[in-house]
């Protein structure tokens, strides 16, 4: 940890590291400083101020084993107040765990301490901070990184030959601006960086696997993922593995969303890029319209992103798919069933706000009490003209129903897109721990102008 003087900006003496250190658990702990400060980097021929934390964007990838104990230190040298929040990891949401209240004053230190459970799942979490208030700017800024829990997934022989290689897709503000309308939308930057780089390569031995574990890190932009016509074998969707690989030839992940897909090259040698597709998430300044309508932000690219681009060099033994993955348990029926509607309002002196069952955001308050060791099923519609990712935080959920229809295969997530328009049907079981905790559109801005809500679980 770089010593400097509390809550000053200063540019900082050696440039950041682009991607990030590993930090594995050893002998059982994974312990480890981290600083978020404001930095620089060099991006697309530019120099761009951003938030990181050790100086690298993105933060330093952690990895632990379930059972290990956590021990992180966070030093805020940031100008405003954060917190740390750990996306897609079962642990307590109170101190000093996963907190989303506590407030860490600038200059301050806090230690965050935790063990990830001896039963937790193996998969993809991300670690970003929380402080309400703050959030969409240093996310947006940069702040945020890979926190890995390997588990049965990970010992499966054809995922463990695999190449791994992580994309921590985030896009970053070149020249900011503070319009009401842009966070109305959802800011989304500029440049639109893999690991904090724009279009990084990657090489795959030919005939080999690959196992893309991916990241929306971003404040609001959706990724629709291509291959260029070369499927993906959805093997994880967040943090959590599938019962077997399902053939995709595109990926939508939106903001908070994780995903891990196989791919396999050719036995030629040969480059794929990996594309961003246009999608339209829709606009403020549309309203009933639908999303087919006339006023389009003139943000909504319409070509292809580069994203990265992976070369396959060197041939090897062609490697096959794994046939089963770990088993998805369904889930009994629920105990309750709760509505939930998003949309946007004006709010008296507030002007625009974002709600959550016609409410913004209130710390003070609690919306919805929920028992342990139950099983609910919440109705979650859309009534605006944005989509909406949906976050529950501690408790993983399936998705039961889009619109009325089944969903075609269990399967495990924490953040789900709730398009426009459209109902989503997830079951959630409550189990262990008790305490306060938030759900929120994962949109950032959104969630700042108040779509989130309070859940207690006791
Ligand atoms: Cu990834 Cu409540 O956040
Ligand atoms: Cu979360
Ligand atoms: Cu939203």
């Amino acid at each position: 940890l770089s010593q400097c003087s509390r809550g000053q900006t200063q540019t900082p003496s050696k440039p950041p590291i682009r991607g990030s250190t590993f930090y594995p658990s050893r002998n059982g702990v994974l312990e480890l400083d981290l600083e978020a400060r404001q930095s620089q980097i060099q991006l697309g021929g530019q120099r761009i101020e951003v938030l990181a934390y050790n100086n690298q964007i993105p933060g330093p990838r952690l990895e632990a084993k379930p059972g290990d104990r956590v021990r992180i230190r966070l030093q805020n040298n940031l100008s405003n107040p954060t917190n740390l929040h750990y996306h897609g990891l079962h642990i307590p949401p109170t101190d000093p765990a996963d907190n989303v209240f506590l407030r860490v004053g600038r200059g301050e230190q806090v230690t965050y301490e935790f063990s990830i459970p001896p039963d937790h799942w193996g998969g993809l979490a991300y670690y970003h901070p929380h402080l309400h208030g703050y959030v969409a700017d240093q996310v947006l800024g940069g702040l945020g990184g890979i926190f890995v829990v390997r588990g049965a997934l990970d010992h499966i022989p054809e995922i463990q030959a695999a190449e791994e290689i992580f994309l921590f897709l985030k896009d970053f503000i070149v020249e900011p601006h503070q319009s009401m309308m842009g966070r109305m939308a959802g800011r989304e930057g500029d440049l639109v960086t893999v690991n904090g780089q724009v279009n990084p390569a990657f090489s795959i031995p030919a005939g080999g696997l690959a196992r893309l574990r991916l990241v929306n890190a971003s404040n609001a932009r959706f990724y629709r993922l291509s291959l260029e016509k070369h499927p993906f074998y959805l093997i994880a969707t967040d943090g959590y593995p599938l019962s077997v690989p399902v053939e995709l030839s595109e990926l939508l992940l939106s903001p908070g969303e994780r995903a891990e897909v196989l791919i396999q090259g050719t036995q030629e040698l040969g480059q794929y890029r990996l594309l961003n597709l246009p999608y339209r998430r829709g606009r403020m300044g549309m309203m009933g319209r639908g999303r087919m309508g006339g006023m389009r932000g003139d943000r909504d690219s319409v070509a292809p992103q580069v994203l990265a681009t992976l070369t396959y060099s060197g041939q090897v033994q062609p490697q096959s798919f794994p046939q089963r993955l770990i088993a998805v348990e369904a889930l009994p029926d629920p105990t309750r069933v709760r509505q939930f509607v998003l949309n946007h309002g004006m709010a008296p002196g507030q002007g625009m706000v974002f709600l959550m069952n016609g409410k913004p955001f209130d710390p003070q308050r609690i919306d919805t009490e929920v028992v342990l060791n139950t099983i609910e099923d919440w109705e979650i519609t859309n009534t605006g003209v944005m989509d909406h990712p949906f976050h529950l935080h501690t408790n993983p959920f399936q998705v039961i129903a889009r619109n009325g229809q089944p969903t075609p295969y269990p399967a495990w997530k924490d953040t789900v897109l709730v398009p426009t328009g459209e109902t989503v049907r997830i079951r959630i079981p409550f189990k262990d721990y008790p305490g306060k905790t938030v759900y929120h559109c994962h949109i950032l801005d959104h969630e700042e102008l108040g779509m989130m809500g309070t859940i207690e679980m006791r």
